[in-house]
């Protein structure tokens, strides 16, 4: 059976976005939702820009994404309506029409400046729920100010946790183009390139600037490794040269990929070695992400197998059990196992108990999990292991008495590597996942 096609896809995207309104404004006591897609931003005293960044909630329903100044118009029953700001402007590109395979669900209004997309805002401005920032406010002392109804925002995002079948296709997408870059990245590392030079080879291979990627690339030679969100961008390579760390990510259509992948100058190396440790058990947590398994356990059971590398490699003197109870575990793995992914690197609602409200608490000790709720159908979350030899951390291992827990002549011969991350964004369904990252890989090397 053929692929459907991304009009097919985006029509039930539409379609099931309506639905989740209409259901959020019957139960806020709101007629309409509006959604500014956001303004652009200044320096303070001075003319000159910020990048402008979209309001996720605008390209939910939309792949807009360079496009301040328009407005959207849900109201349950009629056919969505979509202000477009195409100003008259002979300082820069202005947006082009409207075009594609989106465009024919709405009914499109151009405006040429900002304010007069009041006019086509819903006459009552109180019986809207008005999701974005507040400088998008519009009218006489703000009436169509951003008034962001928790109730609506809460059912919005908790339920953008469960992606459409458009929406893994995009992400399917944001993922092809990242391999493609982390391909060339790789191959700058193998040349010699500086982190700077490793970061342009990334974004030409991406197609992609620094403004467009949903992130700033972590490029990480050495040493550098060991920071978590290093994005220095050094100028001049390392000699020797032991090891590259890459974060980096594209984008498609708004969507977000969010990729790691750690090499060793020396593939013949112990490091090599514990890179592939970590890659099995990176590939066996992937394995786990199934409907119904709880985050919170993928990411406990994360720090056991990892800490059972660590043990393997002579790192660790105690059990991984033991190095879990302690906290000795975090100091080589301080971050958490991964986030949902989607209009955002870190999607909304991690947390979320319900629909309504709520939140569902971390575990005691883990402070950066970014994920408490059991795996669904349809959710994408990345999984990322870490270990890492941070100076910090392991100068608060020894201070707090744990020192006998690790072999510090082991620790000293990881340390001028920096540390090893391996992330892959990854598809619930009602069997066995999708991954996404290695997919896309799988793609390219057979091409
Ligand atoms: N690139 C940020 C993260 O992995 O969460
Ligand atoms: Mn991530
Ligand atoms: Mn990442």
């Amino acid at each position: 059976m053929p692929a459907p096609s991304t009009a097919r896809l985006y029509a039930d995207h539409l379609a099931t976005l309506q639905a989740r309104a209409a259901t959020a404004l019957e139960r806020a006591g709101f007629d309409h939702l509006v959604i500014p897609s956001g303004t652009q931003h200044f320096q303070v005293f001075d003319d000159r820009d910020y990048p402008y960044a979209v309001n996720p909630q605008f390209k939910a329903w939309v792949p807009l994404t360079r496009n301040p100044g328009s407005w959207l118009v849900i109201t349950p029953g009629h056919r969505p309506r979509l202000i477009y700001l195409q100003p008259r402007d002979y300082w820069h590109v202005v947006p082009e029409a409207p075009s594609g395979y989106w465009v024919e669900h709405f009914d499109i209004v151009v405006i040429r400046k900002p304010e007069e997309a009041q006019q086509h805002l819903p006459r009552n401005a109180a019986k809207c729920a008005i999701l974005g920032e507040s400088q998008s406010a519009l009218g006489h002392y703000g009436a169509y100010r951003p008034n962001n109804p928790q109730a609506v925002v809460d059912h919005l995002d908790y339920h953008r946790a469960f992606k459409t079948p458009y929406e893994i296709a995009m992400l399917r997408a944001a993922n092809r183009r990242a391999v493609r870059a982390h391909a060339a990245a790789e191959r700058a590392f193998r040349a010699g390139a500086s982190e700077f030079g490793i970061h342009l080879a990334y974004c030409q291979a991406a197609g992609q600037d620094a403004n467009e990627l949903p992130y700033g690339n972590i490029v990480a030679l050495n040493e550098h490794a060991a920071v978590l969100h290093y994005t220095e961008l050094g100028r001049r390579a390392p000699d020797p040269l032991r090891s590259f760390l890459i974060d980096a990510g594209a984008a498609h259509a708004g969507y977000a990929a969010d990729i790691t992948r750690t090499y060793a100058a020396d593939t013949g190396s112990e490091f090599q070695a514990m890179i592939d440790s970590v890659e099995r058990a990176q590939r066996a947590m992937c394995d786990q992400v199934r409907a119904g398994a709880d985050y919170r356990q993928l990411h406990l059971d994360a720090h056991l197998a990892l800490a059972g590398v660590l043990r393997d490699f002579g790192v660790l003197r105690i059990s991984p059990e033991e190095a879990l109870e302690t906290g000795v575990s975090a100091v080589f793995f301080p971050h958490g196992l991964g986030h949902g992914i989607g209009l955002q690197v870190h999607d909304v609602a991690g947390f979320a108990a319900t629909e309504t409200g709520g939140t569902i608490p971390k575990p005691t000790g883990h402070p950066y999990l970014r994920l408490t709720r059991s795996l669904a159908p349809g959710m994408v979350v990345t999984i990322e292991p870490g270990v890492y030899f941070i100076d910090m951390l392991l100068e608060d291992l020894r201070d707090a008495g744990k020192g006998d827990a690790v072999d510090w002549n082991r620790i000293a011969a990881f340390r001028p590597y920096g540390g090893i991350r391996i992330e892959d964004d990854m598809v619930c369904t009602d069997d066995a996942p999708e991954n996404l990252t290695r997919d896309a890989w799988a793609e390219l090397d057979a091409a």
